[in-house]
């Protein structure tokens, strides 16, 4: 072919398949836009937050819209191709264009961090808005990188906030810019974050129902410490409880410190809560919402896990045959660990402002549930478990 010829092919091509050509699906923006979090600083409908409100597209053309998600202009960050493409954004827009315009912005999502709180964390909930999404500690973001523990300095740090993507190519994290978001504030960040409260141990517990028989069900719990072979951080003093459904009993069980079964009031350890309790004001202040502490619990208790180590164990429960709602029973079931805890660097927490799921001392997570349905395990389908994880 002549060079003009492809020049034209070409062109004709890219105009059939330009996205700007397209007019965006709603419904799907709708699930890319909470699917990339851009609800929690833009709010459900677009009515804005800790962002500008965005419901009725604010009068920019979708190239002005594409252009403010590429390349932002104050503090936001900026999302790749890879982490949101083209044909997404068109929809995205078509998604808020679709919205009604509000009088007046939303409230934030995350209130911000009071005066008296550390300057990081100020920096982290008003400046930088970390916070709309990892909510005021940053429980997850401190736990991946616990996963590194031993590489964590600032630079390494840094790294995961500057140039994000590197890590997490189609993560729901944009990549911050160094102008907008210097590296003296982030120094600020990583002292509260990193060196004050510490990093949090990456650990896991997974529930699967294992072999079915009369009226009996072995129930398996992997336990891991996901952390990266002599990288990541060591965990002690773990206690992993199973709430014991109600009208069935515990004959056995299996695993490193199988302690049996023994009512929840006594063990001195709360469920961890599903959702964190929101602050609606700047004082930051919220009560920690009471905890159903009835029934008994299945208990082991293990000295130590080290990074990259796995405990299987199980017990045994019997009663009526199980049904689809057995999994949700077993909900609130926790894996508490003593170290590393809050403030795993042994510095004064500073801590007006702070994520209520977590513990004052040591640290935990929610157990998975088991997913499996009974119709695997081979009996009637209409038995299907349905995990609430
Ligand atoms: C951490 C909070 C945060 C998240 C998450 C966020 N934004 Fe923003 N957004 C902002 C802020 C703050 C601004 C104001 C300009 C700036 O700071 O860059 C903004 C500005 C914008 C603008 C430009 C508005 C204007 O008037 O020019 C658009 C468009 C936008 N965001 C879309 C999105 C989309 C789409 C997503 C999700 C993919 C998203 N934002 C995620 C905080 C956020
Ligand atoms: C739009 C929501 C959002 C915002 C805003 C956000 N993050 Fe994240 N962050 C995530 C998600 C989601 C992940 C998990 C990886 C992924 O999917 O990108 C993550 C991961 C992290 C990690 C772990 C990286 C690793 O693998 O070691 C750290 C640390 C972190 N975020 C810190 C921050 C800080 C500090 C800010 C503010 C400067 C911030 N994040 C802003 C959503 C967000």
């Amino acid at each position: 072919m002549k060079p003009l010829l492809v020049t034209l092919f070409l062109f004709l091509f890219f105009q059939a398949h330009s996205v700007w050509a397209q007019t965006g699906d709603p419904e799907a923006g709708e699930r890319h836009y909470r699917g990339k979090f851009c609800y929690f600083c833009h709010g459900d409908n677009g009515e804005g937050g800790f962002g500008p409100d965005l419901a009725g597209g604010r009068g920019l053309t979708l190239d002005q819209f594409r252009r403010a998600i590429r390349e932002p202009w104050g503090v936001m960050g900026n999302y790749t191709e890879q982490q949101l493409p083209d044909d997404r954004i068109v929809d995205i827009y078509a998604f808020v264009k679709s919205k009604t315009p509000v009088q007046a912005p939303g409230e934030w999502h995350w209130a911000k961090a009071p005066s008296s709180a550390h300057e990081g964390q100020q920096i982290y909930m008003q400046t930088a808005g970390c916070g709309q999404c990892h909510e005021p500690e940053n429980g997850y973001g401190r736990m991946w990188l616990g996963e590194y523990a031993k590489n964590v300095d600032f630079d390494y740090f840094a790294k995961q906030i500057y140039d994000h993507t590197d890590k997490w190519p189609s993560g729901g994290m944009p990549n911050f810019s160094r102008e907008r978001l210097p590296e003296a504030a982030l120094r600020e960040v990583y002292q509260w974050m990193v060196l004050d409260i510490g990093l949090r141990a990456s650990m896991g517990a997974r529930m699967s129902y294992g072999e079915l028989e009369d009226d009996q069900i072995t129930v398996n719990v992997q336990v891991r410490n996901r952390g990266i072979k002599e990288l990541g951080l060591d965990v002690s003093g773990i206690t992993l409880f199973i709430k014991v459904p109600d009208g069935r009993t515990v004959t056995g069980g299996t695993g490193t410190g199988y302690m049996g079964v023994q009512p929840l009031t006594t063990l001195g350890l709360e469920p961890r809560l599903r959702m964190a309790p929101h602050s609606h004001d700047d004082t930051g202040h919220v009560e920690r919402p009471e905890q159903d502490l009835s029934g008994d619990v299945v208990v082991w208790k293990i000295p130590k896990m080290i990074a990259a180590s796995t405990e299987e164990l199980s017990f045994v429960l019997s009663g009526p045959a199980p049904t689809s709602e057995m999994a949700n029973e077993f909900a609130g079931s926790t894996l508490h660990w003593e170290n590393p805890g809050r403030n795993a660097n042994g510095s004064p927490p500073i801590m007006v402002y702070r994520d209520l799921r977590l513990p004052d001392t040591g640290d935990h997570e929610l157990v998975s549930l088991p997913t499996a349905t009974f119709n695997e395990l081979g009996i009637s389908s209409e038995n299907e478990i349905e995990s609430t994880d």
